[in-house]
């Protein structure tokens, strides 16, 4: 798949930019740094249903702000209509006719919504999830939209946090895959309506370090940490082509993204060279008033522009007091004409001078195709995840067990739809029920909900035990609503919400055995359930076509293959757990599960270290045993690769994939390093019986970390690698970096 090189900049852009820029007036140049969002959200209305989309009105006098110069880009659009609309205002009615560029958020998915991010990197398969991209960018381009505000690359170690569900998890390395193969879906060429669309990785920088796991929350953070854990994923980012970034609303150790030259000039621009355009998040200029480093807008805006942000969403700083700055002599207007130049640069680069409007005719046309469909069902059943099935209660087989579908997520089409769905339609979406159906028609049982979504006081168990004793095997749909998870919803106790467990307990006294479909935006905290559960599927909030991809992996017309991105805790308290920690000075011994003995030992006194569920885990309906780990380059120099094979073997009696994973760990360093690190993986394909050698090679380059310094660097000796099916286990062995 090919993509934009951005950074690589063309000579005839740049000429045409400098050009244009010596022609613009001063408030021109402000005008282009301004972007609105020039959508009200209205009240809904008195026939308003859960699951209906938002009504929105542009601002009566959005097409004048648009010809009156002020407005260098529009986000939060609904229709190519209306793209046109302020489009026209710009070209036709501003002296010199410089086109919008019009942002959108499309996080996973346009019309046709793909699993929530967090799912979709469950699928470990890049190539699928930068298919679902490009059909994002398809759709999205469709209605004019330019410029996607995706992806969300941040590292997020902490459930609690709701936006874990917008990002890849919590590792570096898979981080950085996933946000390389998303920009590249996005930047796809020979997008059908003839338009390109650009990627915004955001939030830069550390947004998923809020402390407690509280949105917006202070990042206090090492210098170590925000190079070695949260920087790579962007690097990759704009390694892939993404030609722009959104600076974060978070503070990182005292100092706001959105104001933060740390971050925005000597990161990106010093170190980086990276010419791309920042634009803010919305409100972070104005926010860096509460943040308490800036007295007022004005105060907020100069900081803002001399710290590195581009653009201004929605502040309004820019547009009202730039010009002033300028005159006072706080702001030099060549700091302005870097900004423009970068805005332009990506409106040239976009074609958007060339090709301003969107074609209206072939908007509904290029939506939920039966294609786009196609991968939003693959990537559906790609991403969930089977935690636990004991005694091969799974697959069902349709019509030999008597089944109860019960819970309150069983019949929604909403909450698959996930947390960033504004284009999404619930008519479009299928529920765990219609899934079910599909395979048993008139013979599917009634659902029975148990309890209310919305209303947590509600419980009605009866009808609940009554279906499950009729019934050989209970199908228990249960979990987080899609207002759960995502941006402002954070939550201090993970377990399922409302009345959920009361109604798994009831249901469980009944001796039927479980399975247990979890709808989820983030890791649950769920130790009894997964006790109660026979088996036990993370569906997530798994886009468009969830029901039907639950169906097809609990009758097996599909093998489950995803595997978790982050880990799932036992508790609350454990929070945050990570694969990838440190050792300490005082590490327990063993696996984590039984440290209660040992005495003044980095553990807790009552929960065990390790999570419920590791990083990386996942089982299928069929196993697999790791033989021969063979190091073949036992001792490396630095600019050598190291190159390891070990063998697979399908040991069950069904195909089914897993996903091979290396990781090492670096003995001695001269700063404290995490007791494990992915580094390769590989989805491998293996029929009943068949074994494969899987071979891996990664550069002594790959195994540089952050040290005091900050720089990167790869230190001489001995290494630990692991080959394994998850961040707990694997075949172990050695090898040494020799200077
Ligand atoms: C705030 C969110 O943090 C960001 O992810 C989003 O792109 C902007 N709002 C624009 O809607």
């Amino acid at each position: 798949m090919e993509s934009f090189a951005y950074n690589t900049l063309n000579p005839g852009i740049e000429t045409r930019v400098s050009d244009l820029l010596a022609r613009m007036t001063l408030a021109e140049k402000i005008g282009q740094l301004n972007q609105i969002s020039p959508m009200s959200y209205l009240p809904p209305g008195p026939d308003w249903v859960r699951g209906d989309p938002p009504r929105l009105e542009p601002f009566p006098d959005v097409e004048a702000l648009c010809a009156s110069g002020a407005v260098g880009s529009i986000y939060n659009t609904d229709s190519a209509a209306f793209v046109n609309r302020c489009q026209r205002a710009a070209v036709t009615r501003t002296r010199l006719g410089i086109p919008l560029i019009v942002g959108g958020d499309v996080i996973h998915g346009f019309r046709t919504v793909f699993p929530i991010p967090l799912a979709l990197a469950s699928t470990w398969n890049p190539e699928l999830v930068a298919q679902t991209a490009r059909v994002a960018a398809e759709e999205a381009s469709a209605t004019g939209i330019d410029w996607i505000f995706a992806p969300m690359v941040d590292i997020a170690r902490d459930p609690r946090w709701g936006r874990i569900a917008e990002g890849s998890g919590e590792d570096v390395y898979l981080g950085g895959v996933m946000a390389a193969a998303q920009v590249r879906g996005f930047q796809a060429r020979g997008l059908a309506s003839g338009k390109r669309v650009a990627a915004c990785p955001k939030h830069f920088v550390a947004y998923g370090g809020a402390e407690s796991g509280r949105d917006y929350n202070a990042v206090d953070i090492s210098e170590v940490a925000l190079r070695q854990v949260y920087l790579p994923p962007f690097k990759a980012a704009f390694d892939a082509g993404a030609g722009s970034t959104m600076s974060a609303f978070n503070d990182i150790g005292g100092v706001p993204a959105s104001g933060n030259p740390l971050t925005l000039k000597k990161i990106l621009r010093e170190e980086w060279a990276w010419p791309g355009l920042v634009v803010s998040d919305y409100e972070s200029v104005r926010e860096l008033i509460p943040h308490g480093v800036a007295e007022d807008l004005k105060d907020a805006t100069r900081l803002g522009l001399l710290s590195g942000v581009d653009m201004d969403m929605v502040s309004r700083g820019y547009i009202t007091h730039l010009a002033d700055l300028v005159a006072e002599g706080s702001v030099p207007e060549a700091v302005i004409d870097e900004a423009v130049r970068r805005v332009l640069r990506l409106k040239y680069a976009l074609g958007l001078f060339e090709n301003p409007y969107v074609d209206e005719a072939r908007e509904s046309e290029l939506m939920l195709t039966p294609a786009n469909q196609a991968v939003a069902l693959e990537a559906a059943r790609g991403s969930m995840v089977l935690l636990k099935n004991e005694g091969d209660l799974l697959p069902l087989v349709p019509g030999a067990q008597r089944l109860a579908v019960i819970g309150p997520l069983a019949e929604s089409r909403f909450d698959p739809l996930g947390c960033w769905a504004f284009f999404g339609r619930t008519q479009d979406s299928q529920s765990v029920v219609d899934g079910l159906r599909a395979y048993l028609g008139e013979a599917s049982p009634a659902p029975v909900a148990g309890c209310d979504l919305i209303d947590t006081t509600v419980l009605d168990t009866e009808a609940a035990v009554a279906a499950a004793q009729a019934a050989d095997v209970v199908v228990l749909v249960v979990g987080e609503i899609q207002e759960l998870s995502g941006e402002a919803h954070s939550r201090a106790y993970l377990g399922l919400p409302g009345r959920q467990q009361e109604l798994v307990d009831a249901v469980a006294a009944t001796g039927k055995p479980l399975v247990v479909v979890l709808l989820t935006g983030r890791p649950l905290v769920i130790p009894r359930l997964a006790q109660q559960a026979s088996a036990l599927l993370v569906a997530w909030h798994a886009g468009i076509r969830a029901g039907q991809a639950v169906a097809d992996l609990l009758f097996g017309a599909v093998a489950p293959t995803g595997r978790l991105t982050a880990s799932w805790p036992r508790a609350e308290g454990q929070i945050p757990v990570y694969y990838a920690q440190k050792n300490t000075g005082r590490p327990i011994s063993g696996d984590g599960t039984t440290q209660f003995v040992e005495h003044f030992r980095s553990a807790y006194l009552d929960v065990p270290n390790a999570p419920l569920y590791p990083f990386g885990f996942g089982l299928t309906y069929t196993s697999f045993a790791y033989s021969d780990l063979v190091v073949e380059t036992p001792e490396l120099a630095t600019a050598d690769t190291l190159r390891v094979h070990v063998t697979l073997a399908n040991t069950g009696d069904r195909a089914g994939v897993e996903v091979v994973q290396l990781y090492v760990r670096d003995l001695v360093g001269s700063v404290t390093r995490p007791v494990r690190e992915l580094k390769a993986f590989e989805r491998v394909e293996l029929a009943p019986g068949e074994a494969r050698v899987v071979s891996f090679a990664v550069p002594v380059a790959d195994l540089a970390f952050v040290g005091v310094d900050h720089a990167w660097r790869v230190e001489p000796g001995a290494f630990k690698v692991w080959v394994g099916a998850h961040a707990a286990t694997g075949l172990e062995s050695g090898f040494k970096v020799v200077a």
